[in-house]
């Protein structure tokens, strides 16, 4: 990491090197749809996390090259590739995270929405078995429409008896990381100092970033470039679709993003403190009974779910103005659950 990479690191610096990062507690990540646009690239980014030390790559679909390509890079973690539904079992069991970009991406023209039929029944047969096997584990659900595959996934595990709000997380990640590099751009401030709240859900206006709370505070935007960037960031994942133009949508900055959440769980259960990042989980903080927002993560999952702080008159209109449609896909998602 940085210096010369050719020159061998004094040994003293290697082992403690080893000795800070590679003693930390055995974690095992289970990706689910590992071989996919976002699974490959989050595979390649799990595997050089040093927090990492057993990953199971599970896919219908072309599992073993990628497991095998991503085993041969000399980090901690041990990859092994799961490539069949019997074998998913095996790929669950004494996992501490789940992450699951299983299921299909959006074409230009659709909606998240447009998924729903396809990744219900994906998500819906991959938690039955995260129930059975890993009931333990965080989830973190990266399959589209979130609004409705967290609502699913839930009542998947209560019909299980497993069900822990606290280890349920739709990854809204990407919204946060759009906003941050958005604002970043306008406000012209240094991208890696920024922190920008997004809240509400993943799709659409339901996506409502606080540029209000954003971190540096500027006074050098309008109110028009604010509309600008929420309408941006809101339509973040169509820009992505339009510009690969059929050939699926966000991958590369998904798994960055979703990198970036499995961290922030890892680094919870493993009693970092002040670990806080948005997420789309069970919350009491409005009406609805699934929100996206700020949350402390700790040793179980969720520590807290923080409160949305003080908002701008915008952002307040925006937060009537998501409700009704959430309310419909949180809905969605339970009633598919109930009745499938
Ligand atoms: P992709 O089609 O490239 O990959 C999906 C993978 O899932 C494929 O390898 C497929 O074989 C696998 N798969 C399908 N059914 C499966 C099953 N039952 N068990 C295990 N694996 C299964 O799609 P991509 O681009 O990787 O997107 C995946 C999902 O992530 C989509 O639903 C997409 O909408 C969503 N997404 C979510 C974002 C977010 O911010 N939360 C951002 C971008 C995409």
């Amino acid at each position: 990491r940085g210096g010369a990479p050719s020159s061998p690191a004094p040994s003293s610096h290697i082992l403690r090197r080893s000795f800070s990062v590679e003693s930390g507690p055995e974690r095992k990540v289970a990706i689910l749809g590992a071989a996919g646009g976002i699974g490959q690239p989050l595979s390649l980014l799990m595997k050089l996390n040093p927090l990492v030390s057993r990953l199971a790559l599970y896919d219908i679909a072309g599992t073993p090259g990628v497991a095998a390509d991503v085993s041969h890079i000399n980090t901690r973690a041990e990859v092994k590739g799961y490539a069949a539904e019997e074998q998913l079992g095996q790929a669950l069991e004494g996992s501490d995270l789940v992450i699951i970009p299983a299921g299909v991406p959006r074409k230009p023209g659709m909606t998240r929405d447009d998924l729903f039929n396809i990744n219900a029944g994906i998500v819906k047969s991959l938690c039955t078995a995260i129930a059975k096997y890993c009931p333990d584990a965080l989830v973190n659900m990266i399959s589209n429409p979130v609004n409705s595959t967290v609502p699913i996934a839930a009542e998947v595990f209560k019909k299980a008896g497993t069900y822990d709000e606290k280890k349920l997380f739709g990854v809204t990640m990407l919204d946060v990381v759009r906003a941050k590099t958005f604002y970043a751009g306008k406000a012209n401030v240094p991208v890696s100092e920024v922190n920008v709240p997004v809240v509400g859900g993943h799709a659409g206006i339901t996506i409502l970033p606080l540029f209000s709370q954003a971190t540096p505070a500027t006074n050098a935007l309008s109110e028009d470039d604010i509309k600008a960037l929420t309408k941006r960031t809101q339509d973040g994942g169509t820009e992505v679709v339009e510009a690969k133009a059929g050939k699926g949508s966000a991958t590369l900055s998904m798994a960055y993003a979703g990198a970036i959440f499995a961290d922030a769980c890892l680094k919870g259960l493993n009693g970092v403190p002040d670990i806080v990042e948005c997420s789309f989980v069970q919350s009491s903080i409005t009406e609805l009974p699934f929100f996206a927002s700020k949350v402390r993560l700790g040793k179980n999952g969720v520590e807290e779910v923080l409160g949305l702080g003080t908002l701008s008159e915008y952002e307040k209109q925006g937060l009537e103005n998501l409700k009704a449609e959430l309310k419909a896909s949180i809905e969605k998602g339970i009633k598919f659950a109930k009745d499938n």
